[in-house]
């Protein structure tokens, strides 16, 4: 059993990934769960009492995170998600994110917080902040769990990051290796 998995059993953890091996650990429940509220309390007190915000999920990757982000949030806030396509990133004739759910919710005025899984090569990032801006929210930042700091031409440096990522292949709290492993309690290479 990887270090760091220890609250579940060696044979829980091969049950979970249908006995796939994972390569390590790199992030524990408990340290993704610690690290997850001092986020929340940053979020939190960088904006007065009382603004009310709109948490705009990323999905798939970021919904474990973002389930677990809002409830450490001591804001009001609605909460909302994005689809963007990855074959449409940038390939579409406009070079723009194609998106495949798009919120319902106006984003005009809104104080804006994308939530975002990893960033890898901030082409998603990229893409999206223009065209968020574009629909004219009162503010736009970016929390993302994970930054493997490859990225630097970001058109918007996130404001918060859970953890600075190894180059590795990671799976687990969202992260999926072609849609398996998403459910994993931590964060592992594969
Ligand atoms: P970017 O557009 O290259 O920054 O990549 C962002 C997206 O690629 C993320 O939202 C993930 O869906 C996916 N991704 C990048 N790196 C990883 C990884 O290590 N594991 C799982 N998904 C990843
Ligand atoms: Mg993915």
């Amino acid at each position: 059993m990887p270090e760091g998995a220890s609250v579940m059993t060696g044979d829980e953890l091969l049950a979970t990934t249908g006995g796939r091996e994972l390569e390590r650990i790199v992030f524990s429940g408990e340290a993704i769960a610690a690290r997850v509220r001092e986020l929340g309390r940053d979020i939190g007190s960088a904006y007065p009492a009382g603004t009310r915000l709109l948490v705009l999920g990323l999905l798939k990757g970021s919904f474990i995170f973002l389930a677990d982000l809002v409830r450490c949030i001591a804001l009001p806030l609605q909460v909302d998600f994005l689809v963007v396509s990855s074959y449409g990133l940038g390939t579409t004739s406009s070079g723009r994110v194609k998106a495949l759910y798009d919120p319902s919710t106006p984003i005009e005025g809104r104080h804006v917080v994308l939530v975002e899984d990893i960033i890898d090569s901030g082409t998603t990032v990229n893409e999206l902040v223009p065209e968020l801006r574009e629909r004219r929210p009162a503010s736009l930042e970016v929390c993302a769990l994970l930054d493997k700091g490859l990225a630097d031409d970001l058109a918007i440096r996130p404001r918060w990051v859970g953890f600075d990522a190894p180059t590795e292949f990671l799976v687990g709290y969202g992260l999926d290796h072609a849609e398996d492993f998403r459910h994993l309690p931590f964060i592992a290479s594969i």
